[in-house]
């Protein structure tokens, strides 16, 4: 395993990995934990990493406008991001502000034109996630598999989605390299990174 020497070379491989991962279904940093401050507790939950965009350090999810997340999000756009890659043995937290996208932007709009219909139809469960029902299959709503109304549930599902971007302002980087356990600490300030050498 390549040892990542100096600490321009880390920062570069974090955001080459996010920005691969997206595209990559076995990639690990493509599945992060990212948490909110929940009324005075923190919640944790797994998302989907869907955009990186390197140059103005911003990550992209996909969720329901319904979700616990964005209610938080609402009150506090404190977001905290947890990676985890096992085969290089790599953890990297990262503090972020996140921001909210309405169906009407443009950034909605592209985002909703990319989904697949397997995505879709997440966002038409019929109540909150989270909310208690007596089957498991009670959550859809009949239409959804009945081939002759399915197109058209599926695109009432819209209203649902919501884009949420996260703007990176600190990167935490450990790695438990064969050669020792190295770590490394990024925060960006006035326009610029500045980084050190940490205890693990
Ligand atoms: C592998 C995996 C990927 C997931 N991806 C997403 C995602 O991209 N967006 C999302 O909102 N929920 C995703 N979930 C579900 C969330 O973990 C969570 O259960 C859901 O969003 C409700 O969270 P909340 O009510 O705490 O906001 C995923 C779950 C798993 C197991």
């Amino acid at each position: 395993m390549k040892l990542l020497e100096t600490l321009e070379e880390i920062r570069e491989d974090i955001w080459i990995n996010l920005l691969e991962s997206v595209d990559q279904q076995g990639n690990a940093f493509r599945y992060p934990v990212i948490a909110t401050l929940s009324g005075d507790e923190p919640l944790q939950r797994t998302v989907v990493l869907r955009n990186t965009y390197v140059s103005n350090r911003t990550l992209l999810i996909h969720t329901d406008k319904r979700s616990r997340k964005i209610d938080d999000l609402s009150n506090n756009p404190a977001l905290s991001w947890l990676f985890y890659d096992p085969r290089r043995r790599i953890q990297l937290h990262m503090k972020s502000t996140a921001t909210i996208h309405e169906p009407g932007s443009e950034l909605h709009e592209n985002e909703w034109n990319a989904t697949d219909d397997s995505e879709r139809r997440m966002y038409s469960v019929k109540h909150p996630p989270g909310t208690a029902v007596d089957k498991p299959t009670d959550v859809w709503p009949g239409q959804i598999w009945n081939p002759a109304t399915r197109n058209k549930q599926i695109a009432l599902s819209k209203p649902h989605f919501r884009v949420v971007t996260a703007e990176i302002y600190h990167m935490d980087w450990l790695q438990l390299h064969p050669e020792g356990e190295f770590r490394a600490i990024f925060e960006w300030k006035e326009g610029a990174w500045t980084e050190t050498w940490a205890c693990p």
